[in-house]
């Protein structure tokens, strides 16, 4: 990429406090995978946790993931890469990755950066993948599909049929930047095209933001720590998929809160009442007694 190019671009490369490279996107300001870095992000908050290889490999029809939020493709390279290394008796993985901004993409493409985000890892593959999504919006081979939704998601999500994605990657730049995106009715819209068994995977921990996935239809769990951030956040449309799931200590949480719901909950007393109510009557919760 040319210096002009790359200072044209919404984008920039920056260095981490431990020293890797990562993406910041110039408008929020906002860096993608900030606290442990790209690869290692990747990995443990979304590939790991989403146990795809074991998923991969129960065999069957093909396992559809969701990438909401493809930026430099660290996490659907990351996914790419697991796939492709499955044996012939493995189910196909359908990689969707909806974007509606490409220039993290380009960036982390060029080849001063290709190295050092992770899209050379395990040689050329990744790369030219990455870059036939880039140019066709769509890469595939014998064992993954990847296609590429350009736009906005919520404008996508709602054409995609009833019941069709098996794990989502929930990384949208943070509710503090993009609030709209981490609403109950979005969460609604996304369950609504989980099908039963999904699971999906997301950096923040915030209350608002699992108190916006339980009222939005599905059961909240306590994901793996990570660089600076003490928990992540793993969901599912079942509570018995969740190895963690959130219990009396939480619900605590969230009465004390000062930011307890997504902000389409109205900021009044009735509103929240309700919406508590609705959270304490979440399945996960039913074994809990009331006094918390
Ligand atoms: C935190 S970054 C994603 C990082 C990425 N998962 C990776 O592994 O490199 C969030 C991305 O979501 C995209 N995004 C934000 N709002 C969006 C929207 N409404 N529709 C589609 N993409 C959106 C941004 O352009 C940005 O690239």
């Amino acid at each position: 990429m040319s210096e002009r190019d790359e200072r044209q671009s919404g984008c920039e490369v920056v260095t981490l406090p431990n020293g890797l490279r990562a993406i910041r996107e110039r408008a929020c300001g906002e860096v993608m995978h900030p606290g442990a870095g790209p690869l290692v992000e990747a990995e443990s908050v979304y590939v790991a946790p989403s146990r795809l290889a074991a998923r991969l490999e129960e065999g069957g029809e093909a396992l559809v993931l969701f990438d909401v939020g493809l930026g430099a493709a660290t996490n659907a390279i990351t996914a790419w890469q697991v796939s492709e290394a499955q044996g012939p008796g493995a189910r196909r993985l359908e990689i969707v990755s909806f974007e509606h901004d490409l220039d993290a993409l380009r960036l982390a493409l060029a080849p001063e950066n290709a190295d050092s985000l992770g899209l050379t890892k395990s040689g050329a593959n990744a790369h030219a993948a990455a870059s036939a999504l880039l140019e066709h919006g769509l890469h595939e081979t014998p064992r993954t599909r990847w296609r590429l939704c350009l736009g906005d998601f919520r404008t996508w999500l709602a054409t995609m049929p009833d019941g069709c994605a098996d794990i989502v990657y929930w990384d949208l730049f943070s509710p503090r930047t993009a609030p709209a995106l981490w609403t109950v009715s979005m969460f609604k819209a996304l369950r609504r095209a989980c099908r039963e068994g999904a699971t999906v995977h997301t950096y923040s921990a915030s209350t608002s933001t699992r108190s916006g996935f339980l009222l939005g239809g599905f059961a909240v769990g306590v994901g793996e720590r990570t660089g600076d951030r003490d928990e992540t956040t793993i969901v599912a449309t079942r509570p018995e998929d969740l190895a963690r799931p959130l219990g009396a200590a939480w619900l605590g949480r969230l009465s004390r809160s000062s930011v307890p719901f997504p902000n389409d909950v109205p900021d009044e007393p009735g509103a929240r009442a309700e919406a508590l109510a609705l959270v304490r009557a979440c399945p996960q919760f039913r074994d809990i007694d009331g006094s918390t």
